[in-house]
């Protein structure tokens, strides 16, 4: 069933479209089901309505740990490599793996989480942070993972909006030179979410921390009193397994909803085909378990596939630039899957980090989050990869729990800068304003996927309108991206950007309406517009127009203020690269401001602004050239 040839993946894209049923239910025979499916598929993109091995049961967590366990209890599911290169590193067995994930889910059951009850998880990237996701697949409870770079107002939104009974956290977190506090911006959220009756504290760094009576508890005098076994939980098919909050370009983060059966699946079928995964190989993705990349390639995909990883705690350039490639030497790193900007910002850095490093034993390099640019692909190949290992460029999103667009390692002739071809199941249609179908090689359009795969979004939670809104309405029938793309003449992908108003900085996303309703919380301001633009190495930067009063003090002291006023709403990572005080924003007489101008000053093209005879007042465009940053 692996694909092992470019005739394979022929054979295997064609029998997947022409009969998806067949082509899947023979995928899923693979996995270890409670009981098996009666129906492999009934879809409607209307409602939408996706489901996967209808009535199939089954437990992720049996497939990631326990069917492994005869053949490789003793062999690392990860290994731990610390943010200090010279702190205390750990091997986790897959026996060992399963009995912690156990305790812990013991430790949940105790304290009063059933099957359904959704569970956040607030933590750094250390082993815990795995085991608090499978302990709560365990027992069906629904994990929220937030990154523990988001603010306490973030975290307390995305507790509120699904109800989150338990909270796992850490005392604090070690990121490169810094040692920042976690338990307190938990204790900051909690004080407006009130379904919250435990959080459960691992000590990591020693920092000192409030423990609330009677609701926190430490991790280390609770779980290894836990058994360490735990039954795990029968779920169906469509049960949740997780949700994982996203921005969009409107309104508050939403949580995408991922349920058991077709996501086990389809992020297992991907990571071993994509990144053609061997026994013995060792994979590292250097995501955090905050985001969907670290979700379905850290934690489930690998696990699933019984591979070895990396989990990496620390930042690229800690101790120094050379860290990720020390890394690769020290452990004999096979597979290495990471983001453009960390590609960028090491080239940036020089190659006198990278020369001291052998880095043979590499032969799969990966690259997600963002478009890669040619020249980063380049350097990558050259100085990383040394012009042996190809690099799969994957195309995916939080929506679609894994990769849908992707070369297969080895195997798909290569073309820099291009996601290249779609993986079995995935049925890419490029279409115009309209909707119409944009047929033929050579062409760009929204890239839309008309049939579904088993991992595509279920619902956004509580709020399944928003899901409809969001991803089925714009074209009838279709799953759409938000994304741009270009056909070439080869059939090959390339995914151009959004095409939509989100910014996508570091593959991280950000929607431009929750930075401006951040920074319009200040007080001196009046109204603002937020775009993006072309940045060497976070692909794209926040850019906000900020209106002011005539009245308001100093205008750099106000750009602090606003600096400090995102990091505490949304977070560092939302954060305005550029702001400029303006007197008003070009708005129609409608009063729709005309973000395409305000794109085009940003990237600093203001020779052709294109028609601004509708604009209510011509005459800020003028102020706003003049005072571009
Ligand atoms: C958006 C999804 C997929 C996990 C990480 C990001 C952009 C992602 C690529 C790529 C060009 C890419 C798209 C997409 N994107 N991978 N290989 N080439 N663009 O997940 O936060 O849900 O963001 O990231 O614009 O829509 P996400």
């Amino acid at each position: 069933m692996l694909i092992r040839s470019f005739d394979d993946y022929t054979r295997a894209y064609e029998h997947s479209v022409n009969n998806p049923s067949d082509f899947w239910n023979t995928v899923a025979s693979g996995f270890s089901w409670k009981k098996p499916w009666s129906q492999t598929l009934e879809w409607n993109f209307e409602t939408p309505d996706v489901k996967w091995f209808i009535d199939g049961k089954l437990n992720i967590t049996e497939n990631c740990i326990d069917r492994h366990l005869p053949a490789k209890k003793n062999d690392i599911a990860f290994y731990f490599e610390p943010n200090d290169p010279k702190g205390q590193a750990r091997s986790i067995s897959y026996q060992q793996l399963h009995d912690d994930v156990c305790r812990l889910a013991n430790t949940l059951k105790k304290l009063g989480v059933t099957k359904g009850d959704r569970v956040c998880i607030y933590m750094p990237m250390i082993p815990e942070a795995v085991f608090a996701m499978l302990a709560c697949a365990r027992i069906g409870a629904v994990h929220s993972v937030v990154f523990a770079g988001f603010s306490a107002s973030s975290l307390a939104g995305r507790i509120q909006d699904c109800d989150c009974k338990v909270v796992l956290t850490t005392d604090g977190a070690f990121r490169g030179a810094k040692d920042i506090s976690i338990k307190s911006v938990v204790d900051e959220a909690l004080e407006v979410c009130s379904s919250v009756t435990n959080v459960l504290v691992y000590k990591h760094t020693g920092t000192a921390v409030n423990m609330s009576a009677g609701r926190d508890l430490w991790w280390q005098d609770e779980v290894p009193q836990a058994a360490a076994s735990c039954p795990a939980e029968t779920m169906d098919s469509e049960d949740l397994l997780f949700i994982l909050y996203t921005s969009g370009s409107t309104g508050k983060p939403k949580g995408v909803v991922h349920t058991c059966g077709g996501y086990m699946v389809y992020t297992c079928y991907t990571f071993q085909n994509v990144f053609q995964y061997n026994a013995g190989d060792l994979f590292w993705c250097t995501a955090d378990v905050g985001w969907i990349t670290g979700h379905s390639y850290i934690t489930y995909g690998p696990l699933l596939a019984g591979a070895s990883t990396v989990l990496f705690e620390g930042v690229p350039t800690y101790p120094d630039a050379g860290r990720f490639w020390q890394v690769i030497d020290k452990y004999k790193v096979t597979h290495f899957y990471t983001a453009p900007t960390a590609i960028r910002a090491l080239e940036a850095a020089g190659l006198d980090f990278v020369t001291p490093y052998k880095l043979d034993s590499l032969r799969v390099l990966g690259s997600v989050g963002e478009p890669i640019n040619e020249e980063a692909w380049q350097w990558y190949h050259k100085n990383i990869g040394k012009e042996k290992c190809p690099i799969v460029d994957t195309w995916w999103q939080t929506e679609t729990g894994g990769m849908l667009i992707s070369p297969i390692a080895g195997i798909t002739p290569l073309k820099p800068s291009y996601a290249t071809l779609p993986l079995p199941g995935v049925q890419p249609i490029l279409v115009d304003e309209k909707g119409n179908e944009i047929v033929g090689n050579n062409v760009e359009g929204n890239l839309c996927i008309k049939f579904p795969w088993p991992s595509i979004i279920r619902t956004t939670y509580g709020d399944h309108e928003r899901c409809r809104q969001t991803y089925f309405a714009t074209y009838k029938g279709l799953y759409f991206t938000g994304d741009g793309c270009k056909r070439d003449e080869n059939g090959y992908y390339r995914i151009t950007g959004r095409v939509d108003d989100v910014i996508n900085v570091s593959g991280h996303r950000i929607g431009t309406a929750e930075v401006e309703s951040a920074i319009n919380m200040h007080a001196d301001v009046v109204e603002s517009a937020v775009v993006g633009y072309p940045h060497d190495i976070k692909g794209q930067g926040i850019y906000a127009y900020v209106i002011a009063p005539s009245t308001a003090k100093d205008h750099e002291a106000l750009k602090k203020e606003i600096i400090a006023e995102v990091n505490k709403i949304i977070g560092p990572i939302a954060k305005p690269d550029k702001i400029q005080i303006v007197s008003g924003l070009p708005k129609t007489r409608s009063g729709k401001i005309m973000r395409r101008i305000l794109r085009k000053v940003a990237e600093g093209d203001t020779s052709n602004l294109g028609d601004t005879s509708t604009l209510l007042d011509p005459s800020v465009v003028d102020e706003i050239v003049r005072g571009k940053q």
